[in-house]
């Protein structure tokens, strides 16, 4: 195997996922799949064929190098979308392979002009509109002195006006979101005033969209609910309970996509009374068999996990005890007397009716869902299985 865990990308789930996000937006409505931060850490070269298979053909990354990524493993001459980082050196091979990027500045709007006419051939741009989030976009003034170029420039193509909502996960933020709404509606009838003339009008991400079907217009931009993962669990309870529908587990429409596991990689007797590992942090009470999982912080198991964690081993919860290492960790497997060498470990997912889930792993660790999942080494293997 020459490593030390695996991760397993389960197809069904995603399928499943892609469909019911497909059957909610409807087919007039583009399907953005967001594979930034190595697809959510699922893997670009995995999850972007899976989503191909199943028809979708646009792709959100965060920079020019998960771009390149994406281009190389698409087979299906999908759309790619850079929504961040794109470097002054970056813009000639993006302009030249039709990839799209974001417009949030004169200086680089004026650079895709330069470079586009001298390759002759037209830069593919998302003008980013600035309605509340301020993190990246043009406001009033600064989109005011680019009209000249968006509206005349024979090599500048404006496949969409962008924005992305502050929050609209959370109900605390519903008057801002409400406000970028209004101020991203009146950015548009500037626009198109001043002649602008562009292809599709997108703002949402997966809470959005979810929360606030009117932000989905002509594209959504979906990234953790394409995993399986909802936002957070206000947007859970809204769309499980306000709709009507049951809490009962059953009643979740989307399905986790990913599954994290390792194996023993040794197990051992400790008599009562000895600390276990490094440091003083767990003290046996009595006799206590240890099994030692090459797995640590390393893997992205995070260090606060010492003393905290759980993980199962043949259908068993079992507490990961004393601290964690950088590729290793100890777990109490006294109540599970099976447990030998070579046996599977889940460090996320199911085994039997138990289910390490990824919340339960980020809450432990005062992690976002989204956090543990973009912290999955790239170099850990991925597999796909199908169901
Ligand atoms: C601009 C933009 N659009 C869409 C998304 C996708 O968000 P989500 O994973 O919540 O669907 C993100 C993620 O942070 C983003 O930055």
């Amino acid at each position: 195997m020459f490593h030390t865990s695996y991760i397993e990308i389960n197809k069904k789930a995603y399928h499943n996922n892609l469909s019911w996000l497909r059957n909610r937006f409807g087919t007039d409505t583009v399907f953005s799949s967001v594979i930034k931060g190595n697809a959510y850490g699922h893997g670009i070269e995995h999850m972007l064929p899976l989503a191909e298979e199943f028809g979708v053909r646009h792709f959100s990354v965060f920079s020019a190098d998960e771009a390149l990524r994406a281009f190389k493993t698409s087979r299906d001459n999908s759309e790619i979308m850079i929504m961040g980082m794109i470097d002054d050196t970056e813009l000639e091979w993006a302009i030249q392979e039709g990839v799209q990027f974001y417009v949030f500045e004169k200086e680089r709007l004026e650079k895709a002009a330069k470079t586009a006419e001298r390759l002759k051939k037209a830069a593919r741009i998302h003008v980013e509109l600035e309605t509340g989030m301020y993190r990246t976009g043009f406001n009033k003034e600064e989109l005011l002195a680019c009209i000249p170029i968006l509206r005349d420039h024979p090599y500048i193509q404006i496949e969409g006006l962008c924005t992305h909502f502050a929050g609209a996960e959370s109900v605390s933020n519903y008057l801002r979101v409400k406000n970028q709404m209004k101020a991203y509606e009146r950015f548009v009838r500037m626009l198109h005033k001043a002649g602008v003339s562009f292809k599709k009008c997108h703002t949402a991400c997966s809470a959005a969209s979810i929360r606030y079907p009117k932000t989905a217009m002509d594209m959504v931009r979906v990234g953790i609910a394409q995993y399986g993962l909802w936002p957070n669990m206000e947007t859970y309870l809204q769309e499980i309970v306000e709709n009507n529908k049951t809490t009962d587990q059953q009643a979740d429409p989307l399905e986790r996509v990913i599954s994290w596991k390792s194996q023993v990689m040794s197990t051992k007797v400790v008599p009562a009374n000895r600390f276990i590992g490094y440091g003083t942090s767990f003290l046996t009470n009595e006799t206590t068999r240890i099994a030692t999982v090459p797995v640590g912080y390393t893997h992205g198991f995070n260090r606060s996990l010492s003393n905290l964690g759980r993980v199962l081993i043949n259908g068993k919860r079992v507490p990961v005890i004393g601290l964690v290492n950088m590729n290793m960790m100890m777990v109490d497997v006294t109540t599970v007397e099976t447990v030998k060498r070579g046996d599977t470990v889940t460090i996320i997912g199911k085994e039997g009716h138990i289910d390490m889930t990824i919340s339960s792993f980020s809450e432990l660790s005062s992690r976002l869902n989204y956090e543990t999942l973009a912290r999955l080494p790239q170099d850990i293997p991925r597999r796909i299985v199908n169901g």
